[in-house]
């Protein structure tokens, strides 16, 4: 008997600790404490019992029985108080909790960026497939079939049936694939005089992964064509842009390079903002983050006669300019990031994306 009084006891003093309305502790006093309850059921097999232990029960059955209803008086003015004092503390002018706020991106919000910037001088901001055609991310550039050139963009193939005229379909490894179909589109609108001024910004996709490099990654293709550009053009918005995007104290310059798509080709560069372009440090050390002074933002070139030819519009009488530049390069140049993997950029890890 003292195991079962023991048991009911524990029971109870859960359930009038769990209990939340003054309902539910009256049903557990009539359940344990009333007529039929389980202590008053077992105080009646007290006769039952020898004559020595029956004081000795008894006196626990009384402990028992006592304890329980101090308990449940106990919680109920508890209860009574606990729900005044919510109702005297809600205080409606309190500001309320809100829920957490994201940010977009920072290779969105360099996005953003970029993108004002061009449209401040005329660009309009295109986007084209990111699967695309053979013909547009090659052929059509001036890249023979099989031309050895075609290696540095390691290509991610789809496999879909050949097209045969535009070839296989791949994933887009630069957005210079724009360009014809910019001018594509321009040709068709046989205007007398074709102005275009685009800048593309898109994923584009290389079979490379490394700490300087994810599979996916953002570039930003311009395109100017007109009668007479020239390459006085491409330096200035190539100067336009480094001041708009890096600060006034940034330089710009370009150095001979070769693109099948563009005569003559350059490599674009802008000073570096640790060294101040100069290569070293004031504690004489040389940067680590820049070769000499100079960081390579990407390509640019005037647009070859070849590719003209093939989007379409008369290369005797348009002539134009290209660059190719990449999002997520010309966001660790500004900000001077030297991050240890480029990957993290793209991990999702909120500890990172937090703060910017
Ligand atoms: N498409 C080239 C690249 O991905 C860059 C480039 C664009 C070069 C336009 C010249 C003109 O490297």
């Amino acid at each position: 008997m003292e195991h079962d009084l023991l048991n009911i006891k524990n029971d109870a003093l859960s359930m009038i600790l769990a209990a939340e309305t003054p309902e539910e502790l009256n049903k557990i006093k009539l359940d344990y404490l009333g007529r039929s309850g389980r202590l008053t059921r077992a105080l009646k097999t007290l006769p039952d019992l020898s004559p020595d232990k029956r004081p000795i029960m008894g006196r626990l059955a009384n402990e028992v029985k006592t304890a329980l209803e101090d308990l449940i008086e106990d919680k109920l003015q508890s209860l009574k108080t606990d729900t005044k004092a919510k109702r005297s503390s809600l205080d409606v002018t309190a500001p309320s909790i809100m829920p957490p706020t994201g940010h977009l991106h920072l290779v969105t919000q360099a996005i953003d960026e970029i993108t004002t910037i061009f449209e401040k001088i005329g660009f309009s901001r295109v986007r084209y497939p990111e699967v695309e055609w053979d013909w547009y991310a090659f052929e059509a550039l001036n890249f023979p079939d099989m031309h050895p050139a075609r290696d540095d963009w390691e290509t991610f193939f789809i496999d879909t049936p050949v097209d045969p005229k535009k070839g296989p379909m791949v994933l887009t490894p630069h957005t210079s694939s724009g360009q014809i179909r910019e001018m594509e589109k321009a040709a068709k609108q046989k205007e007398e005089h074709i102005s275009i001024k685009m800048v593309n910004i898109a994923k584009t996709y290389r079979r490379q992964s490394d700490v300087s490099h994810t599979q996916m990654f953002h570039q930003f293709e311009t395109l100017v064509i007109g009668e007479n550009i020239s390459i006085t053009h491409l330096k200035g918005v190539l100067e336009y842009f480094v001041k708009s995007y890096f600060g006034e104290k940034r330089k710009s310059r370009i150095r001979p390079y070769h693109f099948q798509f563009t005569e003559p080709s350059f490599e674009t560069d802008v000073s570096c903002g640790i060294c101040n372009g100069t290569g070293l440090l004031a504690n004489g050390k040389e940067c680590k983050l820049c070769k000499e002074g100079w960081l390579e933002m990407g390509g640019a070139g005037m647009v070859h006669p070849n590719v003209i030819k093939n989007a379409g519009l008369d290369p005797k009488k348009y002539s134009g300019f290209a660059s190719g530049w990449g999002v997520e390069r010309v966001l660790m140049m500004k900000e001077g990031m030297e991050l240890d993997d480029l990957r993290m950029l793209y991990n999702n890890d909120l500890r990172f994306l937090e703060q910017f």
